[in-house]
């Protein structure tokens, strides 16, 4: 049996990527840091069928110890402070967990368990202002925050191990990826939640920043079987993970508020404050070369993927036994 070792398990992706290695029988192997409110609410349904530990991106000795104690044969860095916004009230702490904390992860395997082949999380975001459309594995770097700062250097970091060590470190360049799982902070979980509270008498309104931006957006289901498909190849490399199609938020809000037999016109209201000092105004990937090389493809398109969050936050709130005031709900809810 397979040892897979996972950071950011409490996350959204961590939560897929470990359901996906427990059906593939994998053994798992995931770390969580110290919080005074730990919440493993993500993972709850299969959190006896992991093997938990503790250990944080800022602290190289507890990655040495795991990488030590496990030595697990593939290793999925996904911890990362991941907001784009915060990461502009906090660049330092993004700067030392987003960026530095891929080194200290590269450095625990290298030294503690050389033989596993590693995966980091990198992002569409390092694209920033766009040099083409639409964006493969070698469009140039123009990152817009100090999020996106940060996964250059994680990626770079991750070719420069895997080119002066040999070791088998693969770079997944995925684009926006969603679920009902998503936290409330991003924009698609933030509309997918407003729509229900709406619906539910429970909010009036729903403030948003810039409704213009584009994104490729998918389903994180999807994508972390392409995180997994990476680390079964014969030999290391980068892979963009992407849909291929690009909406906007306001193309977004639209689906959402149309679900439920509302316009999004009469709710959404823009508010400076959710504007960030640079912005990604487009991002569009090509993922030819992991549809060719790895066999990854999406199953969920855009309408299934609104559909299936604004449908959960729904049923979240129907099973608290309260009932719909406004709009209606999707058939199949009712
Ligand atoms: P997420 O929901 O924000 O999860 C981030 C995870 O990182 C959480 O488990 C968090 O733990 C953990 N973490 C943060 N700081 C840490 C530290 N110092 N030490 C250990 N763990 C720490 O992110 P996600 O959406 O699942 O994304 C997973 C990864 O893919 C991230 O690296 C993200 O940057 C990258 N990515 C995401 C997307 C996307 O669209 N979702 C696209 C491209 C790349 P706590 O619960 O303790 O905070
Ligand atoms: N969060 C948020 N909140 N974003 C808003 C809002 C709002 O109220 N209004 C408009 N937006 C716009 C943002 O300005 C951005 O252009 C777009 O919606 C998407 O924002 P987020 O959902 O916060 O995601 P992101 O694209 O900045 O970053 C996500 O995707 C990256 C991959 O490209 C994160 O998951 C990153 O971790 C990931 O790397």
């Amino acid at each position: 049996m397979k040892t897979a070792f996972i950071t950011g398990i409490t996350g959204q992706d961590g939560s897929y990527l470990a359901e996906h290695l427990l059906d593939l029988g994998y053994k798992v192997v995931a770390m969580m840091r110290r919080s005074a409110t730990p919440d493993t609410s993500r993972f709850a349904h299969i959190e006896d069928r992991i093997t938990m530990c503790h250990g944080d991106l800022m602290d190289q000795s507890s990655l040495m110890r795991v990488m030590d104690e496990f030595k697990p044969d593939e290793v999925y860095n996904l911890a990362a402070q991941s907001f784009v916004h915060a990461s502009f009230h906090e660049p330092i702490h993004t700067g030392e967990v987003t960026g530095l904390g891929v080194t200290r992860m590269l450095e625990a395997v290298r030294l503690s368990a050389p033989n596993a082949r590693f995966y980091q999380a990198s992002s569409s975001e390092m694209f920033g202002d766009v040099f083409e459309t639409p964006q493969t594995e070698r469009t140039p770097f123009h990152p817009r925050s100090p999020y996106g700062v940060a996964k250059v250097y994680g990626h770079w970091a991750t070719v420069n191990y895997r080119e002066s060590y040999d070791m088998f470190a693969c770079s997944g360049i995925l684009f926006n990826h969603e679920s009902p799982r998503r936290g409330l902070e991003f924009v698609t979980r933030k509309i997918s939640d407003h729509v229900a509270a709406i619906v539910f008498g429970e909010k009036d309104q729903l403030a948003l920043g810039n409704l213009d931006a584009r994104r490729d957006w998918g389903f994180a289901g999807d994508y972390v079987r392409g995180m997994h498909l990476m680390l079964q190849h014969d030999t290391p490399d980068d892979y963009v993970i992407s849909t291929g199609t690009t909406q906007s938020v306001r193309e977004f809000c639209k689906i959402a508020f149309e679900r439920v037999g509302l316009n999004y016109e009469d709710f959404v209201v823009v508010d400076p404050k959710f504007f960030r000092p640079a912005e990604v105004e487009l991002l569009l990937g090509d993922a030819s070369k992991a549809k060719d090389t790895l066999g990854w493809v999406p199953e969920v398109d855009f309408q299934g993927l609104v559909e299936m969050m604004v449908d959960a936050d729904l049923k979240r709130r129907m099973v608290m036994g309260n009932g719909p005031t406004r709009g209606s709900l999707p058939e199949g809810l009712a």
